[in-house]
């Protein structure tokens, strides 16, 4: 939530950081702002809405020169979006400027200590009261802005990711993290520095990298480069420099209209990648270092117990359905948020799977500290290499998706299930309870599962009539069972998401224990009606829909014709194996969603309310 992005060297701060800001905007969108210092004066300028708009006001009234500055893309948080409450915001003195991505808890307290000395607040943030308590920290203790930065930190609970500037101290951008990401690039030449949420924003000037821990802080200088501290005892750290392996192609459109479109479309590639050195069909083996070294674990738990949020959540649901078929090993799945609050029973004989495309959702990190604390083992399912999550947990598996950026996850779903599938696949084989001959059977059909989403995206120009057809409906459901009954919650929160038609998933056979209240001739009801598993039963489920008159958009297995007789539009995948289903049920309800969104004008990467990466609870 928030994104950040600074910089410090010769060059003209104004170009990269309007430019960064615009890749990290996934991470919120309601306002956006700058500070520039051009050697005299600092200027400020920041507003409600996109970067675009920050960007329109510089070609008309701001300054745009300094070779140091910070900007700042907004989540709000304390106080609603409007120009004042966007950031950057500036101490009382005008001295000091202030970037922050996270949540100061204990802000009203601090706030009142701090008015109580005569300090006034313009904004509703808890990010003033931020750079406000540097300043005085600063003042009373006569000391430095890194020392300032420092001793305030100590002062305050929550979470964040800083930039602070001194213009009285213009050679130098103090950071700090603690539970908000932040990275530093190490410019190609010795005195040029750069500031960021993540790497995009300046993958074009340097693969060189510093990624603070939580609790350090560094102060970046022109003269003496970056000096990594711990914010508690200020101590000193040595400073790791990382080569990234992003490059800039990963992070662009690609030549797509939406990013979430590019990365519908990626999938087939995505899940190669992530099975890529795991799967090896021809040895009969599956390769996973993470599950490999802690087989003793696995196959010792009592349970499993999957902590996520939205779609890693229900990319969850659809492992809980895989482990128990194929690996019998009984799964509980958790909002990592109910979890984390619950007082949960929970001790060394279970295995935790944290699933995260971000690495950062702030309850899911918060649930795997509290089952690590009761001494479970912690896996993560991760996308973001290096993410919190992925150093928290005690050992994982990556996802190899590449970057994500459309807020609405698609490949990060369908490959986080790639990953668990690879380790159901991997733990049902050790404890004996899938065949040699059914294993070699199912690796051969995981691994054709690209090809078979590259089928199913054909299906694009027929989806996109059909989402035209719909667009106008004030609701749809979704229903499917067993394995696809996660991908109708998939799909329904696609659709809220970025059109904002309110959906809901159901299990098909639950629909008559309330749900079918709702249809009438104005309802959609998208139906997953794959050939294997229960499809006698979940065309049972159309006949009773058709009964209502509802509208049934079903998805069918290729060359299926009951389902057609009684559907108003099929839409047809490929065949797998039941437990694969998921993998290609998806696609079309991804595309469905892409499409009515566009239809209805919205802005599908970056809808309203939304961010990317969730580091609040
Ligand atoms: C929905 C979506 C969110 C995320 C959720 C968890 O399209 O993107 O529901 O799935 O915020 O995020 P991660 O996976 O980063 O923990």
């Amino acid at each position: 939530m928030c994104g950040i992005v600074g910089y410090i060297g010769h060059r003209d701060a104004y170009p990269i950081i309007i430019e960064g800001l615009k890749r990290l905007e996934y991470r919120g969108y309601d306002s956006a702002g700058i500070a520039l210092y051009n050697g005299k004066t600092l200027h400020v300028s920041k507003t409600k809405g996109k970067v675009s708009d920050l960007e329109a006001r510089f070609e008309t009234k701001a300054s745009k020169h300094g070779t140091v500055g910070i900007g700042h893309t907004r989540w709000a948080t304390h106080g609603v979006p409007n120009d004042i409450n966007s950031h950057p915001h500036t101490s009382n003195s005008g001295d000091l400027v202030i970037i922050h991505n996270g949540i100061i808890e204990n802000y009203e307290s601090l706030k009142q200590e701090l008015t109580a000395r005569g300090y006034t607040f313009k904004s509703d943030t808890d990010t003033e009261v931020l750079v406000n308590l540097i300043e005085d920290v600063k003042l009373q203790e006569n000391v430095k802005l890194g020392q300032a930065v420092q001793i305030a930190l100590n002062q305050v609970i929550g979470a964040y990711a800083i930039a602070v500037f001194d213009k009285n101290k213009p050679e130098e951008v103090v950071v700090a993290r603690l539970g908000s990401p932040l990275a530093i690039g190490i410019g190609e030449k010795d005195n040029e520095f750069f500031i960021a949420s993540d790497a995009s924003p300046f993958l074009e000037y340097t693969k060189d990298a510093v990624y603070l821990e939580d609790e350090e802080m560094a102060i970046i200088s022109r003269k003496k480069g970056v000096k990594v501290r711990k914010i508690k005892d200020d101590s000193l750290v040595p400073t790791y420099v990382q080569k990234l392996q992003l490059n800039l192609e990963q992070i662009e459109k690609g030549g797509y209209e939406h990013f979430m479109l590019k990365e519908i479309h990626e999938q087939p590639k995505a899940i190669r990648d992530t099975y890529r050195g795991r799967l090896l069909r021809n040895e009969a083996i599956i390769k996973m270092a993470g599950v490999e070294d802690n087989m003793k674990k696995f196959l010792n738990a009592n349970r499993f117990i999957i902590v996520a949020c939205g779609t890693s959540w229900h990319a969850g649901l659809v492992a809980e359905y895989i482990f128990e078929d194929l690996a019998r090993i009984p799964v509980e799945v958790e909002y990592a948020s109910e979890f984390r609050y619950r007082n949960p029973v929970i001790n060394e004989n279970d295995v935790v799977i944290a699933i995260s495309q971000s690495g950062e959702t702030a309850d899911t990190l918060a649930a795997i500290k509290l089952a690590k604390s009761k001494g479970a083992f912690v896996f993560g399912v991760c996308n973001v290499v290096g993410s919190s999550i992925a150093r928290e947990t005690n050992a994982g598996a990556y996802t190899h998706a590449g970057p994500e950026i459309g807020v609405a996850s698609t490949k990060a779903f369908t490959t986080q299930i790639t990953v668990l599938t690879l380790m159901a696949l991997r733990l049902a084989r050790a404890k004996g309870t899938i065949s040699s001959s059914d294993f070699r059977k199912y690796l051969l059909e995981l691994e054709m599962i690209p090809n078979k989403i590259e089928k199913s995206l054909e299906s694009d120009a027929h989806i996109k009539i059909i989402s035209d057809i719909y667009k106008d409906s004030n609701n749809c459901l979704y229903l499917g069972r067993g394995f696809n009954f996660p991908v109708a919650l998939e799909g329904a929160l696609k659709l809220k998401e970025i059109s904002y038609i309110h959906a809901e998933g159901y299990p098909a056979a639950e629909m008559k224990h309330g749900p079918i209240a709702l249809i009438d001739e104005n309802m959609p009801i998208i139906v997953i009606a794959t050939k294997k598993g229960h499809y006698e039963k979940v065309v049972s489920n159309i006949q009773e829909i058709k009964s209502r008159k509802g509208k049934i958009i079903g998805i069918v297995t290729e060359g299926d014709q009951q389902v057609k007789t009684l559907a108003d539009h099929v839409i047809e995948v490929p065949e797998t194996l039941e437990f694969l289903t998921p993998l290609l049920t998806t696609i079309p309800l991804q595309l469905l969603s892409y499409h009515m969104a566009v239809l209805l004008d919205k802005n599908v990467d970056q809808p309203r309310n939304l961010a990317k990466s969730v580091t609040v609870e």
